[in-house]
Order: C-alpha cells, then structure tokens, then sequence
C-alpha cells in the first residue's frame, strides 16, 4: 500500500518510524513538512503539490493538527478517493459531518483511532461493541495533561502553576495550554467518541465543556477529605430522543475505577446493552503511542476492513442528569437558591439539573470561578 504522510512532528515521525519497521503494512512514499531541514529524509517536501502529485497514493495519512490546511488536504485526499488516517481530532471534530459524507460518497475510509484515548484502541472497541450491542454511555478521563496536572496536586500537594510547568517540561502540555485545560481537547474526543459510539454528530460548540484553569489546592483538599478524587471528565449518555454530552471536572469517589488512573494515562469507561460497563486504560498521547493508533487504521485498511462513519442528527439536550455540584466562587450568594450548603466561597448545591444551574454560573460574573460534579 503506497501512503502519503502530512505532518512529521511527535505523531508523524512515530508513524514514520514504526512503517520503515513494518513494510509489509505499507510504504511512507512522501512525506509533507513547513521546515524541510529540519528533517534529513529524501522523501521529505514542503510542497503539497509533490506530496499530491506521487502517483498511485492509496492512503493519506494526516498528522498536521490545527483546521487548515489540514482540513484541505484531507478534504481533498478523499474527493481523488483515498482513505484518510488522520490523528487531528480538533479538526475532525470541526468537520466530521462534511468529511465523512465526503469518504461515504467517493467509497473511502475515514478513520481516526488516534484521536481519542491515544493509544488505547477506544474508537475501535465501541465500534465493535455496536456489532452485538448498543452504546447507552461514556465516561472518562480523556486529556492526560489534566490528569496529570490533578494527579501531581493530588499526590505530590503541587501548586496548579507548578504541576502545569511539569507537565510543559515532561512535554504533556503545549506551550499554550488554552485547549487542554479550559477543556477544549476533551470536548473534541467526547464529540468523536459520541460519533463512533452512538452514530450521533453533535455540534462540538454546543457541549458544556468545564476546564481546571481555576483548579485550587483548597477544591483538590475538599475532594479528599470527602473520600473523593478530582479528575477532568467527559461523558455521554445516550437516550431515545436526546443526548447528553458534557465536559467537567467531577470529583469521583474513591472506589471508582478512573479515580485511580493517574498520572498523564487515560481511562475510559462504555455501557453498552449485553456486555455493561468495559473499561480500557492507557497512554493517551505520546509519540509511539499515538503513532500505534495511526498505524493500527492504516493496517485495518490495507486488510479492506470498513468502518461505517455516516452519523444521524441528534438533539444535545444540556438539561443533564441530576447531580450534585461543588462550586466554589467569590460570588457565592449568587447560588443560594441552588444550595444545600454554603461555606464561605464554597457551595455544595442540591440535586439538580446543570439547566438550572447554568443561568446562575452566567450571571454571577466572576471568571475565576470552579465547578466540579460530586459522584454520590
Ligand atoms: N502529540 C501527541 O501526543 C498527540 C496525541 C494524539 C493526537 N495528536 C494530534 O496529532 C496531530 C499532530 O500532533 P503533533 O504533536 O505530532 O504535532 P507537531 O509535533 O507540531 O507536528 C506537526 C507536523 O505537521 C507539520 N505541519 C504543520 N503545519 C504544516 C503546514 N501548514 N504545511 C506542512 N506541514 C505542516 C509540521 O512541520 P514541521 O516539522 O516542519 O514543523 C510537523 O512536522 C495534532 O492534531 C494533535 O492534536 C497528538
């Protein structure tokens, strides 16, 4: 199988390095970079145009990130009729309806295992689990950078600053670290794993989508002392004429599984009809990895597997489940209709739908505020 690659970096090199292992999967015949001095391969180029031009492409893989022109190229890898791999879940959450209407309609796969979970095989566990069952829900810690983060003030008492600064140097979080601590990460994989899933396409904006930018030692003591732990969650539920989709820090008891998944490893959870709950941990970003993730899809196709990506439109409802939330906010009398108790800045609320709380974490307007479901 002849295979173009888009993007060399941490992902790209990796799928680089395990297909020079394993021809027998497919040979990388171009590889498309910005700085071609950076990388001393001949099959290296910065000009798409060599890269589209290679005669007799079967597959793209693209390992660029960002929307454009990775969005482009895929676009048009799929309209000349190639599978596309592709690991950039920010841009595939943006287009998947159009991307994958486009592989259906010219007979091609679309696949994206890499996108959610790393190296865990998640996309492909709950497409397979929908061979026998159906996806009733989701749940898990889908961002290692916030895991890790949570994980180093849980267990080594670290300040918020400090435990991101570790996880810039241990190369966990990006220089801007916008997407994956205000939330923004997870909500792309939780709109990709309700894709895979429950068959839905959901607008990606329209997920409530919490981050731990606000995190404090105070909120990670608060979990501990009521035998919980502090982890970034996100989830799906699926019902017969909605679904809930949701991003949030939420403190989980101790006894559940994901809170003793640590450090920068994922965990995630499925319910499905017959089989119940199945839970997979594992690295969720990294270059080998990730890479296995590419090179998995990329094997799958050259063995002719199909995976049916073609989604139906679904209401979001963001009434949610009843919970349980901890907030803690310099406007605290702004949430006493919704308490059940209120300490000083913190309030732990009644039962209630997030649809009632939302109107009041708009308009108590302060920016610094924290909220955290409580598993009860
Ligand atoms: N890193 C992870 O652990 C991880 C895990 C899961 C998913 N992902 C996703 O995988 C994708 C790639 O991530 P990464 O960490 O490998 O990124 P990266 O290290 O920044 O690599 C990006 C690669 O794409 C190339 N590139 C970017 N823009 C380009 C353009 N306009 N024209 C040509 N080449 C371009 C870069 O070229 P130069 O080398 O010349 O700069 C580089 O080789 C992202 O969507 C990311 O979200 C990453």
């Amino acid at each position: 199988m002849k295979i173009v690659l888009l993007g060399c970096g941490v992902v790209g090199q990796g799928v680089l390095d395990i297909m020079d292992e394993h021809p027998e999967y497919g040979k990388v015949a171009k590889v498309l970079v910005r700085n071609t001095a950076a990388h001393p391969d001949s099959r290296v180029t910065a000009d798409p145009e060599e890269v589209f031009a290679e005669e007799d492409i079967e597959l793209v893989v693209e390992c660029m990130g960002g929307l454009e022109p990775a969005h482009t190229y895929v676009r048009r890898a799929l309209e000349a009729g190639y599978d596309v791999v592709t690991s950039n879940k920010k841009m595939l959450a943006a287009y998947y309806a159009e991307l994958q209407d486009l592989a259906e309609k010219n007979g091609c796969d679309l696949r994206y295992e890499a996108c959610v979970g790393g190296g865990i095989p998640w996309i492909h566990e709950l497409i397979r689990l929908q061979r026998i069952d159906e996806v009733t829900s989701f749940s898990g810690i889908i961002n290692g950078t916030t895991n890790y983060i949570l994980s180093q003030m849980t267990e080594q008492g670290s300040p918020f600053a400090d435990a991101l600064k570790q996880a810039q140097e241990a190369g966990y979080a990006e220089a801007d670290p916008t997407d994956d601590i205000d939330g923004y990460d997870a909500r792309y994989k939780v709109a990709l794993s309700a894709a895979a899933g429950f068959g839905i396409l959901p607008d990606t904006e329209k997920i409530p989508c919490w981050g731990i930018r606000h995190v404090s030692a105070g909120d990670i003591a608060y979990a501990r002392e009521n035998n919980h732990t502090l982890k970034l969650i996100g989830s799906g539920r699926l019902y017969d004429d909605h679904a809930e989709l949701c991003v949030m820090p939420r403190m989980l008891k101790n006894t559940n599984l994901l809170a003793s998944v640590s450090v920068n490893l994922n965990g995630l959870t499925a319910q499905s009809t017959t089989l119940g709950p199945s839970s997979y941990i594992g690295q969720g970003a990294g270059r080998y990895p990730t890479a296995h993730a590419v090179v998995q899809d990329i094997i799958s196709i050259g063995e002719g597997e199909r995976t049916a990506g073609h989604c139906y439109e679904m209401p979001l409802n963001n009434d949610l489940t009843e919970e349980v939330y901890y907030i803690r906010t310099s406007a605290a009398e702004a949430f006493r209709s919704a308490a059940e108790v209120i300490d000083g800045d913190v309030i732990i609320t009644k039962k209630i739908r997030y649809s009632e709380l939302l109107p009041l974490l708009e308009s108590c307007g302060d920016p610094e505020l924290f909220i955290a479901s409580v598993e009860e």
